[in-house]
């Protein structure tokens, strides 16, 4: 069982400026919600008990967001308002299912999922990257009944426009299982579209096992001197690590870039 999901915080939304340039990109609202409540929700509806925030010392508002009880008791004693009542309750229950770790310098994903090795339990947990919105369906349930099936590691996956593959993580397909599901053979983060082997793209959600640990030790900076979890992925795949790109059925959203976010508040609306 997936009992444990991990969510890394700590990027400075660059992208997104300048409405990151005070607050977290993860707490912009989407449909009168913080983007981080639809990733909470997919997390909680899969079975989810535990959800690690990797979070720096610069978005410690998100914290709060969920530490604000004194704030919500005082409002609730004053005004009897439902709906409020209801939001504290949800957010009182997030609160009791989430860890923080810090990770104080930028230095990519897999720096990040590097932060959480001391609370990782299980063989196998989750990581949903919350730049990437998937609503309509549940794309960690489906994510973790593949899992169960194949024993094995698993990523969202969707075709990308060629033309935009250096936005994404992309990888080389080596065998179809099913439908939905194949083997991955390679992947290389952000290529230029002359080096890039397909125009399959991963979105960010993982389920990744614990021994990614021993490798993010040694794992040498990469594109833009990051750490990146992709780098990490593609030397498992090497030690014969099997690694599944699920095609999820739900609709993306990406809300990293400026262009994303705008348009996925137009969409998420029309629903
Ligand atoms: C990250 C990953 C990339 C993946 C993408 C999905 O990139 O590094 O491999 O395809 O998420 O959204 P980022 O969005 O942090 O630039």
């Amino acid at each position: 069982m997936i009992k444990q999901a991990i969510i890394p915080l700590a990027g400075l939304g660059t992208r997104l400026l300048p409405l990151t340039s005070v607050f977290a990109k993860e707490l912009l609202p989407i449909n009168g919600k913080p983007g981080i409540e639809y990733i909470l929700e997919e997390c909680v509806n899969s079975g989810i008990k535990e959800i690690i925030f990797i979070i720096s010392k610069k978005k410690e508002i998100i914290k709060k967001y969920f530490y604000n009880d004194k704030f919500y008791k005082k409002i609730i004693k004053q005004k009897k308002d439902s709906r409020i009542k209801e939001e504290y309750k949800k957010i009182l229950k997030y609160k009791k299912m989430i860890k923080f770790v810090y990770q104080d310098k930028p230095l990519g994903t897999g720096d990040a999922v590097l932060k959480t090795k001391k609370l990782i339990k299980d063989n196998y947990f989750l990581m949903l990257l919350p730049d990437d919105l998937i609503i309509k369906n549940n794309c960690s349930k489906s994510m973790i009944k593949v899992h169960k099936k194949y024993k094995s590691s698993v990523m969202a996956s969707m075709n990308v426009k060629k033309k935009n593959v250096s936005r994404w993580g992309i990888f080389k397909l080596r065998k179809k299982l099913d439908k939905n599901n194949s083997l991955i053979d390679d992947v290389i983060e952000k290529p230029s579209v002359k080096s890039a082997p397909s125009n399959k793209a991963v979105i960010g959600r993982y389920i990744l096992p614990k021994k990614i640990f021993t490798k993010l030790l040694k794992q040498k900076p990469g594109k833009g001197g990051e750490i990146h979890i992709t780098d990490t992925i593609q030397s498992l795949i090497n030690d014969r690590e099997k690694f599944i790109a699920h095609n999820f059925s739900g609709k993306y959203l990406d809300c990293g870039t400026m262009n994303g976010y705008i348009q996925s508040t137009i969409k998420i609306a029309k629903i």
